[in-house]
């Protein structure tokens, strides 16, 4: 009974002390400051674990190679994940820059990843981080040709980047198209 009141008392003031450091405003959220090695660790690993056993299950298309897939997700990739995760030629970007944790540059990190678990944290995402759940806006598909895309750049040139992304200009708008006027 009294080892009870004991662990009832440490516990109240643990919440006290928690709720003291929460209301003092102690604890920095700047995104400017990088967080200590052990908590970045720490986080690291939550991460990994929690996508290696959730990825578990997915199964990976037969055709991942396609080269119209790669073509597609390099389309993509351009358009959507260039800013934060850089490409073969691309050395750094305003965006990434401001951002904890900093993105990976993908052609560091996919060789060896599994394509299940890039699959998953496209779709996904992490929360928590910057990293956007794709599948929101994504049908399974698209997220694969990303898959196909990233799994490449670890050994793509700068030249093949740019012919893989380099798309037609875009049309010249009509010479009568005002920015808000009433005609
Ligand atoms: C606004 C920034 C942002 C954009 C845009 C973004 N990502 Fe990310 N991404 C992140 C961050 C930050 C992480 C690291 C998350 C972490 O540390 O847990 C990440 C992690 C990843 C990882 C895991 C890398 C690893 O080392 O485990 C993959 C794969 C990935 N992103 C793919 C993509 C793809 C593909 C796109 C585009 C469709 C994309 N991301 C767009 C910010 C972004």
């Amino acid at each position: 009974m009294k080892t009870l009141r004991h662990a009832g008392a440490v516990l109240l003031l643990l919440a006290a002390i928690a709720v003291g450091v929460i209301y003092s405003g102690l604890y920095n959220v700047a995104a400017d400051r990088p967080d200590p090695p052990l908590i970045r660790r720490l986080l690291h690993s939550i991460m990994e674990r929690s996508v290696e056993v959730r990825a578990a299950a997915v199964v990976v298309p037969k055709d991942l190679d396609d080269p119209l897939r790669i073509d597609t997700g390099a389309e993509h990739y351009a358009e959507m994940c260039v800013g934060c995760h850089l490409a073969p030629g691309v050395g750094t970007s305003e965006l990434r820059e401001g951002l904890n944790p900093r993105p990976p540059r993908l052609a560091g990190v996919v060789a060896g990843m599994d394509p299940k678990e890039l699959f998953w944290i496209i779709k996904h995402g992490v929360r928590m981080t910057a990293m956007p759940a794709w599948g929101l806006s994504h049908g399974d598909q698209s997220l694969w040709d990303m898959v196909a895309f990233i799994r490449h750049l670890p050994t793509m040139t700068p030249a093949r980047y740019r012919e893989l992304t380099a798309r037609p200009a875009a049309p010249e708008p009509p010479p009568t198209h005002g920015h808000g006027r009433i005609p």
